[in-house]
């Protein structure tokens, strides 16, 4: 940790905090993360074959080159398992020892059951509550807040927060402006107390006067599903992509100099910048606001496109797992969404880095290096 931010905790005196003088909390942190993206690979000149539109087009206006389609069988859950298993052994936590489960997703399992409670009967953590939560593509970092709150407060010691999305299946293939966008994916990390380290700020927002420019129609209680809303599409996702690309542009800057303001440090003491994966062109606009080298600033859109509310915990795992990130590091998670929605976060990291504790040599060896 550098000196200034030593400092800083000290003057926090963030160790220990008396709550409800009941019992004591400690300051949540990351403990460990995970990913699981499906096998099948649909290239952009996959895409061209299917429909009017070509890999120059995809490249030039968004940095996507590929994603990731979940088989036929895969709902949200299957992906979401094994990206918490992941997370779980890295942190070193068994799944009985989980006070609570909960995914991010605007494609769950079902409207309910909930596929947090589906994870939950999955991993066999029966001592965890479990419940979804509807945020879109910002709906990992509201997660995150929600088991940092329920740690910090002292109700919940581990929660396991997960981002899950098969988008594939609200894609409408035949609409060129919005199928090239989106892949399947999901990531998740387990909250908990940690001993340095940990969230120094959240800013989670949302405007509902924007909730028309993103929006699944039908299956909801206003438009139940009939022969009418499949034949007029309206299971599939809708988007005014311009309006929604000069919201994330503003709120995206907006959003990650608050959190920063809001954790006492500014964009020179960032280490890594962790943005939502929706546009290379949003990404670039925030890395330019910042002034940010190439190498602190995680891009993997152009291998999995938006997968909504699995792209920050994939981009984050994808980081800790290349090295990129070691204690002490700084942070930001920022995201945006439909809701509107948006959320950032600063954290201070505090899992050991995989290359020195020899667990990326480990998953080589054993096969195991995707994503
Ligand atoms: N292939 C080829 N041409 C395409 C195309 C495709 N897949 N999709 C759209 N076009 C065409 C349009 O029809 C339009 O043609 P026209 O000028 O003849 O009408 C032209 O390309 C430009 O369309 P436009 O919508 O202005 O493109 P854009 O530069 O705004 O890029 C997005 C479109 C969707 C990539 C961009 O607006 C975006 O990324 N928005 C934000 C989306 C987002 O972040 N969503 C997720 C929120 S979590």
């Amino acid at each position: 940790m550098r000196g200034p931010l030593r400092g800083f905790w000290a003057a926090c005196g963030y160790l220990r905090v008396r709550v409800g003088g009941e019992r004591v909390a400690v300051r949540a942190g990351i403990l460990g993360t995970g990913a699981y993206v499906p096998e099948q690979v649909l290239t952009n000149f996959d895409l061209e074959r299917r429909m009017n539109t070509s890999d120059e087009w995809i490249r030039t206006r968004t940095g996507i080159r590929e994603r990731r389609i979940a088989r036929e069988d895969q709902a949200a859950s299957d992906l979401a398992f094994p990206a918490a298993e992941e997370a779980l052994r890295v942190a070193r936590i068994a799944a009985a020892d989980l006070d609570g489960i909960l995914v991010a997703t605007t494609t769950p399992d079902h409207v309910f059951p909930s596929t947090a409670a589906l994870l939950q009967r999955r991993l066999g953590a029966w001592n965890a509550w479990a419940f979804d939560m509807s945020a879109a593509c910002s709906g990992f970092i509201y997660g995150l807040a929600v088991a940092a709150s329920f740690v910090e407060s002292g109700r919940a010691r581990y929660v396991l927060v997960v981002g899950a999305e098969v988008l594939s299946r609200i894609t409408d293939w035949e609409d060129r402006t919005t199928a090239v966008l989106f892949g399947d994916g999901a990531g998740a990390a387990v909250v908990g107390p940690v001993a340095e380290g940990g969230f120094l700020s959240f800013v989670l927002g949302a405007d509902g006067g924007g909730a028309d420019l993103l929006v699944l129609p039908a299956g909801g209680s206003r438009l139940p599903a009939s022969h009418r809303t499949v034949e007029e599409r309206q299971h599939f996702l809708k988007m005014n992509g311009r309006e929604v690309f000069k919201f994330a542009v503003r709120i995206m800057a907006e959003a990650s100099e608050e959190a920063l303001r809001r954790a006492g440090l500014t964009k020179d003491d960032l280490d890594l910048l962790v943005p939502h994966q929706a546009n290379l062109r949003i990404i670039d606009a925030a890395q330019e606001r910042f002034q940010l080298s190439p190498e602190k600033v995680v891009v993997n859109l152009d291998r999995y496109g938006n997968m909504s509310a699995a792209s920050t915990p994939v981009a984050l795992h994808e980081a800790y797992r290349a090295g990129r990130l070691s204690p002490g590091n700084v942070v930001l998670l920022v995201a945006f969404g439909g809701g509107l929605t948006w959320a950032a976060t600063v954290l201070l990291w505090s899992v050991p880095s995989p290359l020195r504790t020899g667990e990326f040599e480990a998953a080589l060896a054993r096969g195991k290096t995707e994503p």
